[in-house]
């Protein structure tokens, strides 16, 4: 049996990111909002994020990522794959889901595709929900996507979200192997708590306050809580890395690098200082890309490979927060890919 509860393991063979050509800096946000570069750097550590123009839905970038995470698999193997899972917050239409119209642009037939939505802990989930498709015998290989246009959602007076949020997409294949091997995820701390589904929300455009008869009342933009939203991630982040490390049961009881959500700057920080983890091993890209939610683990990924922050043999903590609440950790011992 291995960490999933089955007996084969779920591991990463393939990895792809990518983000749109656009970078919206600090500094030509704050010609647009009343905000500074100072401001922004000194709450967020957030430098520039990018920006998908008008043209450029979920699927498109989740498209690009995928293929690339495919291209790259393919060095190792295979670049087929049974199952597709877009983890987003943003999806092209309310309806249908992201995922099949993806696997179809991809050239990957008929497979089962499908969304899922945890918000910021959307490519977390991806991968448990992958692992999980894997160790029940339902799938061979699965492509697991996260995918953002968060810039769509965010309302153009919010100097807050503004200045955090960004859009991008990363992705990884997943092959059926064993749980021992290099790239095996596993073992996977997942929660959720609905009480806290008033901090961080799009509250209309649902069945509780549907268009149109929403009326003035209507409200499409993302609204967060930050200062409780803050807590909440460092606390949740926390625990959620504590529980999943005592299950890994690693030498030393540390990860070698942490890659977390990339939330906001001060939140990694407090994160690794809880669990005892060098600032310096807590990688970040958030100065580049800000806030992409389900795209941000993916995404820190490959550019933490590429960087050199990660290489194989070095063991991973993957930890996400977002709406809903949700949240989670996983740990892996990094595989031997090349990010496309
Ligand atoms: O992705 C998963 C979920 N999201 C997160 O984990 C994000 C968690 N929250 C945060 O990162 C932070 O709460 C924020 C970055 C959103 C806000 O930082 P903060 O330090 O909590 O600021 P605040 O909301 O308490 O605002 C402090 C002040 C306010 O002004 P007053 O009322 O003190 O005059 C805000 O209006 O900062 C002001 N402010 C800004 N000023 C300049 C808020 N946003 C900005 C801005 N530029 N962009």
């Amino acid at each position: 049996m291995n960490a999933t509860g089955a007996g084969r393991a779920a591991v990463v063979c393939g990895l792809g990111t990518c983000v749109p050509p656009y970078a919206l800096t600090n500094e030509e946000l704050s010609k647009l909002v009343d905000t500074s570069d100072a401001w922004i750097r000194s709450r967020t550590g957030i430098g520039q994020r990018h920006i998908a123009d008008a043209s450029t839905a979920t699927s498109d970038l989740a498209v690009e990522a995928g293929g690339r995470a495919l291209k790259s698999a393919s060095a190792t193997g295979s670049s087929a794959v049974d199952a597709v899972i877009v983890a987003t917050t943003t999806p092209d239409h309310p309806c249908p889901a992201t995922a099949p119209l993806v696997a179809t642009r991809l050239g990957l037939g008929t497979v089962p595709a499908f969304d899922l939505a945890a918000v910021c802990t959307g490519f977390l989930y991806g991968l448990a929900a992958g692992a999980g498709l894997i160790a029940a015998g339902t799938a061979e290989r699965v492509l697991v996507i996260g995918a953002e246009t968060f810039s769509r959602i965010l309302d153009p007076e919010d100097r807050s979200s503004r200045a955090i949020f960004g859009d991008g997409a990363g992705a990884v294949v997943l092959r059926a192997g064993e749980p021992d091997e290099p790239g095996a995820l596993g073992p996977f701390d997942l929660g959720s708590d609905g009480s806290g589904s008033d901090l961080i929300t799009v509250r209309t455009g649902g069945s509780r306050d549907p268009y149109p008869t929403a009326g003035d009342a209507a409200d499409p933009y993302f609204r967060m809580n930050g200062k409780a939203v803050f807590r909440n991630a460092v606390e949740r982040m926390t625990e959620s890395s504590r529980r999943v490390l005592d299950r890994t049961g690693w030498t030393g009881g540390l990860p070698d690098l942490v890659v977390a959500h990339q939330a906001n700057l001060r939140i990694l920080y407090a994160v690794a200082d809880r669990i005892g983890v060098d600032r310096a091993d807590c990688f970040v890209n958030i100065d580049r890309v800000g806030n992409t939610a389900a795209a941000s683990i993916p995404l820190a990924l490959g550019d933490a490979d590429r960087s050199g922050a990660l290489s194989a043999g070095r063991r991973v903590l993957l930890t996400a927060f977002g709406g809903g609440l949700t949240w989670g950790a996983c740990t892996l011992t990094w595989p031997d890919i090349r990010p496309a």
